[in-house]
């Protein structure tokens, strides 16, 4: 595999974590990220970056949170993470509201400020390449590359017209912690919106409130890039007369730092299998 030159589209949690996993398994290839935006530009930046998969509960509203205890169960972390139990009569006390039933759990955090650049170093330490460039159209990329990997969130969505690709407006306020957030279904609207940020603070303060004397130094709003289910697909296109192979890896949603390493591997292995080449694809 020693020529081998493949190209990771998106420098977002997804592109970088997948092109870290390509170096590991391709030794000797030449691996280069594209994207035209970096670091602080991206939806990652904005993230909690919680392990923390989401459940059916999403969505639902705050009384039916209250009373049923079985909603604010989290099945599918309750038996990775160290510590995940019901919260004490105690515990629920300590933030105002009358709360009946919660969770206490303990789980890591991937804050993308330091992971994106720290996994970037890594990344071109070990002979990757980092690109600024727009893509405009795949043929481009595809002619010069061996493999395509696609992992530009969103951005997916106007290079290929898929529309099972949906946002989920995000925004947050900024302190020396982040208060948040929102998940706003199909709004494409990257304004700051002053009620959803006085609408989180009311919300936070209400659960812990010595918040009220914090100063906002920040407000971000970003959209999710969700698809039900997340896009990890080959596929293989024809232009000019070549065949262009192309993994997919987007639309994580609002749990793109959690599935990032899972997602990741699968992608390298769909990367093995296309070049292969006797993929029936
Ligand atoms: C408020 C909020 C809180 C969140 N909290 C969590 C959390 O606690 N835990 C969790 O797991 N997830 C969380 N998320 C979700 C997480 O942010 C996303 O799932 C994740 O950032 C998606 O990563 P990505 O790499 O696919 O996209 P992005 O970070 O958007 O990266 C896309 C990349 O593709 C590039 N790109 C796109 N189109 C092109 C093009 N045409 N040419 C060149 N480059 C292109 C861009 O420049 C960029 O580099 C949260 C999201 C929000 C909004
Ligand atoms: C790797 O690929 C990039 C992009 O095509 C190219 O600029 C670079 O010279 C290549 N590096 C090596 C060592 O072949
Ligand atoms: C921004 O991102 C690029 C590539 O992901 C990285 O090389 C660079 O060091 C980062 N810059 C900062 C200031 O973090
Ligand atoms: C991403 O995938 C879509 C869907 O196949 C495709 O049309 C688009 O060109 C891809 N983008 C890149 C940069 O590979």
């Amino acid at each position: 595999m020693s020529n081998l030159k493949v190209a990771v589209v998106g420098a977002g949690v997804i592109g970088i974590t997948t092109a870290v996993e390509l170096q590991k398994q391709f030794r000797n290839a030449n691996i280069t990220i594209i994207a035209d935006k970096f670091n602080t530009s991206t939806t990652s930046y904005v993230a909690a970056g919680l392990f923390r998969p989401g459940t059916s509960f999403s969505g639902v509203n705050e009384d039916i949170t209250r009373v049923h205890p079985h909603i604010v169960r989290n099945h599918y972390i309750e038996k990775i993470v160290p510590i995940y139990r019901a919260a004490t009569e105690e515990e629920l006390k300590l933030c105002p509201g009358n709360w009946k039933y919660g969770s206490f759990f303990t789980t890591f955090l991937t804050q993308c400020s330091l992971y994106l650049p720290w996994a970037a170093e890594k990344f071109v330490s070990a002979g990757g390449n980092i690109v600024e460039q727009q893509i405009k159209s795949l043929s481009s990329v595809g002619l010069e590359y061996d493999v395509t990997v696609n992992c530009t969130g969103l951005g997916a969505k106007y290079l290929c017209n898929d529309h099972k690709l949906v946002p989920i407006r995000g925004q947050v306020v900024k302190h020396d912690i982040t208060l948040g957030g929102c998940r706003q279904y199909d709004s494409y609207d990257l304004n700051i919106n002053k009620y959803d940020g006085l609408s989180i603070r009311e919300r936070c303060e209400a659960l812990v409130p010595s918040l009220q004397n914090a100063k906002t130094v920040a407000q971000r709003v970003v959209l999710r890039p969700h698809r039900d289910t997340v896009r990890v697909e080959k596929e293989v296109q024809k232009a000019n007369g070549k065949r262009i192979k192309i993994v997919h890896n987007y639309g994580h949603g609002g749990y793109g730092v959690t599935t990032a390493p899972g997602t990741a591997l699968h992608a390298c292995q769909l990367v093995k299998e296309i070049l292969m080449g006797n993929s029936k694809l």
